[in-house]
């Protein structure tokens, strides 16, 4: 775990109790034999746990003894002579030998299962995360649904992985310890209850004052870790300013309080270990003297004391495990609410519905002609109720037609686009294709119908090849180099050091802004879908690279309805038909002739906005 996701981990909220775990239990069950297995493997090792305490009486009572004081019980432990102490250290090595392939195997099950159901829950998480609508990315934050991919199922991992499976061992081994000591000595078993908080109650409040100082500790480093991603992400800037001394010495302040924490952490662990050792221990002798003195001196049955010195031993070994085993539950109780905590997130996450749904009963489309309609469309974002991106849009689009869309930054130009492809619902008015209202057919049918270049051209990791044959789901090579040399990305393609199959990096930060549109652009050619969206698809490109494009794009809209939002005068001149958008209303639409006649906005953008307005 990196330090950011260890911090992560410390601040997240823990539950209040830890039912939420509960919901974890139809993924585990999906794995009976290895829950069987462990269950197994559980109780066989606790039980051994607890007959390595009966190894030692019997290698004390038995081969210790004088010979006539050896009890009778001794010859079924006896392998071979009743009277060679080998036989009852062989004994002892069995039952060694058998717990630790028990445990070995208890472990790996337990792991296994937790391994396996933390898999599942990613995945299941994913594919729900695919699913949601854009309004839930714009409420919860990229870095909080990371973290429930993440820091929140690494929480779960380790409560399945361990603390359960140690708290189940702890309990159960507790349980039959002390079952077994109160049939040793009732009496001592009482007194050894007793001192049981004496050792619990410091070991909670110190684990406490522990816990808020690993998380100090844990916030300077994740500050400073920060810090330091920040700048070596921006290090040109860092040296272009010369303040690499300043950077330095941030950091090493940062690591130094790190340190400091630490070091207070550290030292209130070992005055915990102090304390819980030494009232430990001490406590239990104490115990054991007492007890001893009782049992020789005054409990004498047929000339033997009542317990035998085999006895005491086994005594304080299970005394011991009970002490040890609880100070471990009580550690464990935080690690559980905080695992708590990050199921309840993650079970929050996985019954998130959808804003955007298909309907109950889509109607069946193949492929669509293209005639789009708007009738009196309004839209605000959920994130901006009050404000309207757009309002009372009225507009038909034939199919096969090209429409300019123009308009000031904000104007709602994309949001058009956003709402076609149904990111967002609209909240009145209608949108139809081909006279179906959008809301009644299946997303994905209706998302089929449309190739898009995005505003920016959004592209993945990968290499250029993975880059373009993502538009369509089985285009096979040659239909990739044939819509790359459409776009003319082959020609700069080839030049890549390794291709079509040079890595691109992440969201392909290695190209240049016109590089990355021309691939989008291949990436939509191949798509191959009726209606197309370009949203400036050709902003960022020189005018001979243009010219190229809007040849490309010409042959590309033949058979196409054709949707452009358009920065540059020869792609609106193209056009059937220009829209002019502001405020988020159609403020004139005509063609380019016509508006320059109408002179009001669109003349006077098309003076100050268009690149090559100098032509006019
Ligand atoms: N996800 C969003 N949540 C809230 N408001 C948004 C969101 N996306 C866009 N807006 C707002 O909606 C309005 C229209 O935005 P839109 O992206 O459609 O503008 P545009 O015409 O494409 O502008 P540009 O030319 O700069 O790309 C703007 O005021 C913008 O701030
Ligand atoms: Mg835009």
């Amino acid at each position: 775990m990196n330090a950011t996701l260890e911090n992560d981990v410390n601040k997240r909220d823990k539950a209040k109790n830890v039912k939420p775990l509960r919901q974890l239990w139809p993924f585990i069950i999906n794995y009976p034999i290895i829950i069987l297995n462990f269950l197994l493997f559980l109780i066989l090792a606790a039980t051994l746990n607890l007959g390595i305490t009966e190894a030692f009486r019997v290698i004390v009572d038995c081969g210790f003894n004088e010979e006539k004081l050896i009890p009778k019980s001794c010859s079924r432990y006896a392998m071979g002579d009743i009277n060679n102490l080998g036989s009852y250290f062989k004994f002892g090595m069995i039952i060694g030998l058998g717990l630790a392939i028990f445990s070995a195997l208890r472990f790996y099950f337990i792991s296994i299962l937790g391994q396996r159901v933390i898999a599942d829950i990613r995945k299941s998480i994913y594919a729900k995360l695919t699913t949601l609508s854009s309004e839930y990315f714009e409420r919860v934050h990229t870095g909080e649904v990371l973290s429930r991919l993440t820091t929140d199922t690494t929480l779960i991992e380790t409560v399945i992985g361990s603390s359960i499976s140690f708290a189940i061992r702890s309990i159960a081994v507790s349980i039959g310890a002390l079952i077994w000591m109160f049939f040793i000595s009732w009496k001592l078993t009482l007194m050894v209850a007793a001192i049981g908080p004496i050792i619990i109650i410091p070991a909670i409040i110190i684990g406490r004052k522990i816990r808020t100082l690993s998380i100090e500790s844990q916030d300077n480093l994740a500050q400073a870790s920060a810090r330091a991603g920040e700048s070596i992400s921006s290090i040109q800037t860092v040296q272009a300013f010369t303040r690499e001394k300043k950077e330095i010495s941030d950091f090493n302040n940062s690591v130094e309080s790190t340190f400091n924490a630490h070091k207070k952490r550290i030292f209130v662990r070992s005055f915990m270990t102090f304390i819980i050792f030494g009232l430990g221990i001490i406590s239990i002798i104490g115990v054991m003297w007492f007890g001893a003195n009782v049992a020789v001196n005054s409990e004498l049955i047929d000339g033997k004391p009542s317990l035998s010195g085999g006895q005491i031993t086994q005594f304080i070994f299970l005394a011991f495990m009970v002490v040890s085993s609880s100070g471990f539950l009580t550690s464990t109780w935080t690690e559980l609410l905080r695992a708590s905590g990050a199921t309840q997130r993650i079970m929050e996450l996985l019954k998130e519905d959808p804003v955007i749904k298909s309907p109950l009963n889509p109607k069946a489309i193949s492929v669509l002609k293209g005639n789009i309609e708007f009738n009196n469309v309004s839209f605000s974002y959920p994130s901006r109720l009050n404000d309207k991106a757009l309002d009372g849009i009225n507009l038909s689009i034939k199919s096969g037609e090209v429409v300019a869309f123009v308009g000031p930054s904000g104007a709602g130009k994309t949001t058009i686009f956003k709402l076609l492809l149904r990111f967002y619902d609209i909240q009145s008015g209608s949108i139809t294709i081909d006279g179906n209202p959008i809301k009644l057919l299946r997303t994905k049918d209706l998302r089929k119908q449309f190739s898009i270049v995005q505003q920016g051209s959004p592209l993945f990791s990968g290499s250029a090849m993975d880059n373009i044959t993502y538009g369509r789901e089985g285009a096979s090579i040659e239909e990739a180099y044939k819509a790359s040399k459409m776009a003319f990305a082959d020609e700069f393609i080839k030049k890549l050091p390794k291709g079509y199959n040079t890595d691109l990096g992440e969201a392909a930060e290695t190209l240049s802004g016109g590089q990355k549109q021309r691939i989008a652009i291949a990436r939509t050619i191949l798509r191959d879908a009726p209606i197309l969206l370009l949203d400036e698809a050709t902003s960022s490109l020189d005018s001979d690279s243009e010219k190229e494009i809007q040849k490309a794009i010409e042959t590309m809209t033949q058979s196409k309805t054709t949707l452009i939002i358009a920065h540059r005068l020869s792609t609106v001149l193209k056009a059937d038909k220009i829209v002019v958008l502001d405020h988020g209303k159609i403020i004139e639409i005509g063609t380019h002739k016509d508006l320059l006649e109408n002179k009001r906005l669109y003349s006077r953008l098309s003076k100050h906005q268009f690149n090559d307005s100098e032509i006019l």
